[in-house]
């Protein structure tokens, strides 16, 4: 059957509890399910990153038959990692892709691949480059940044601390000087 998906812009209204948009699944409930190993950071944390993500670029996946909720794309204007990669400091050049989760039912099918070229070439449009940190085993989020033109940047040893896991800088150079 042909899923029949829609993509909105992850705006503050879109955020407040009495919106039109009334899903069934939370970005945070997503998160937790894509990232088991995360389930220790509170929700306050995670509210704060999705707050910070309303622009243009960040999306919310939806299932349009049963509305259901199935996915996010977190973009973070104006900023890149510093060096260590624990926090971002100020550049106007860049955008951090923060974040990108799947439900699982919906993982594998291609959604991934096609909304995040949807939002990179958006972020193309505005000339940004773009910065992610992926987890060194995360093969299948690598094959999708591959696909979208990133290029491993650096190796930060034991980034994901909890897990003992190397994060790999990955980023899109739209060559803006
Ligand atoms: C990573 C994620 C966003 C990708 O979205 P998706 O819709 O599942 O992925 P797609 O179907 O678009 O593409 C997956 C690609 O990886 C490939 N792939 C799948 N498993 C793989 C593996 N173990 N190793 C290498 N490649 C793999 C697929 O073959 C496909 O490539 P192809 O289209 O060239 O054949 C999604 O799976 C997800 O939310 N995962 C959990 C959260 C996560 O890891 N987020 C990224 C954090 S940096």
């Amino acid at each position: 059957m042909t899923l029949n998906i829609g993509c909105l812009n992850l705006t503050k209204e879109i955020l407040k509890s009495n919106s039109k948009y009334n899903f069934n699944t939370s970005i945070f409930e997503i998160h937790n399910e894509c990232f088991p190993e995360n389930n220790h950071v509170q929700q306050t944390h995670i509210d704060t990153i999705i707050n910070m993500c309303t622009n243009q670029f960040s999306k919310l996946l939806i299932n349009k038959d049963n509305k259901e909720l199935i996915g996010y794309i977190l973009i973070l204007v104006g900023g890149r990692y510093t060096e260590d990669g624990y926090s971002s400091i100020a550049d106007e050049k860049y955008c951090i892709l923060f974040n990108i989760g799947i439900k699982k039912e919906y993982q594998n099918k291609k959604i991934g691949f096609t909304y995040l070229k949807k939002v990179m070439d958006e972020i193309r449009f505005y000339n940004f480059n773009t910065q992610l940190i992926v987890r060194e085993d995360n093969l299948r989020a690598q094959r999708v940044y591959k696909k979208l033109n990133f290029i491993q940047e650096r190796v930060i040893e034991n980034h994901f601390q909890n897990i003992n896991i190397n994060g790999l800088v990955y980023t899109n150079n739209n060559n803006r000087m």
